[in-house]
């Protein structure tokens, strides 16, 4: 499984990259909001410094909602770096837009996606990555892990090859079920990933071999 990290935050960036597990970054408008950054020429900048601190995937979000505007926008997009995805929401100028890019070897991931049936969509399209939103699907008291189910069951009958990136992971739990159900990607917060680390008794054991240990080693 793949680890993306959510976020448009260079010091979480780089503290996920220097863990050594990191496999690319998924950010969007309103992270790079909470991070002050605005104006194209600084979000421009911003994506290339991302891209300098990982060696994966990143996701770079369009603004617009119309075809023409979406395709100008991916397409100057993609010319910052070599691992820029263009991220495309889930709206009908978008899907046109994906088969687009998809047809001109440019890669996407499909966003705001909360349905089987809007992923059937993407996948036909030819996006790289679908990004199902389990989170903001549990927050209105909707099973986000039964949608990565249903999408993986439809992705596997007909071998559709766009990757299922779980994406608004809150918590590790999010980031083990989507594993056991096989999501290839997994997009959340620092927070989540370094809770994976987190074992009382790895806490209790270790604490007990270094007392042990001084006990004879002074
Ligand atoms: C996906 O790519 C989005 O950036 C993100 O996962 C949304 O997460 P949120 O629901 O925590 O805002």
């Amino acid at each position: 499984m793949k680890f993306f990290i959510d976020t448009a935050s260079l010091k979480d960036i780089q503290e996920a990259q220097d863990l050594g597990v990191l496999d690319g970054v998924t950010t969007n408008p309103s992270l790079m909001a909470k991070e002050g950054i605005g104006g194209e020429e600084n979000v421009k900048n911003h994506y290339k410094a991302i891209c300098e601190i990982v060696d994966g995937d990143v996701s770079a979000e369009v603004i617009s909602t119309d075809f023409e505007g979406i395709v100008r926008e991916g397409e100057e997009l993609v010319k910052l770096d070599d691992q820029i995805v263009v991220k495309v929401p889930m709206i009908k100028d978008g899907i046109k837009a994906i088969k687009y890019f998809s047809e001109r070897g440019i890669r996407t991931n499909c966003t705001l996606v909360f349905s089987a049936g809007q992923a059937l969509l993407a996948a036909k399209a030819g996006a790289t990555y679908v990004s199902p939103f389990i989170g903001r699907l549990d927050d209105i008291s909707t099973d986000g892990l039964q949608l990565i189910q249903d999408i993986r069951d439809i992705y596997d009958n007909y071998g559709y090859t766009t990757e299922i990136l779980a994406a608004s992971v809150r918590h590790p739990m999010h980031i083990l079920e989507c594993a056991k159900i096989g999501a290839d990607v997994m997009t959340g917060p620092l927070s989540a990933i370094l809770a994976l680390l987190k074992h009382p008794l790895t806490d209790n054991g270790l604490a007990q071999f270094l007392a042990d240990h001084a006990k004879v080693n002074g």
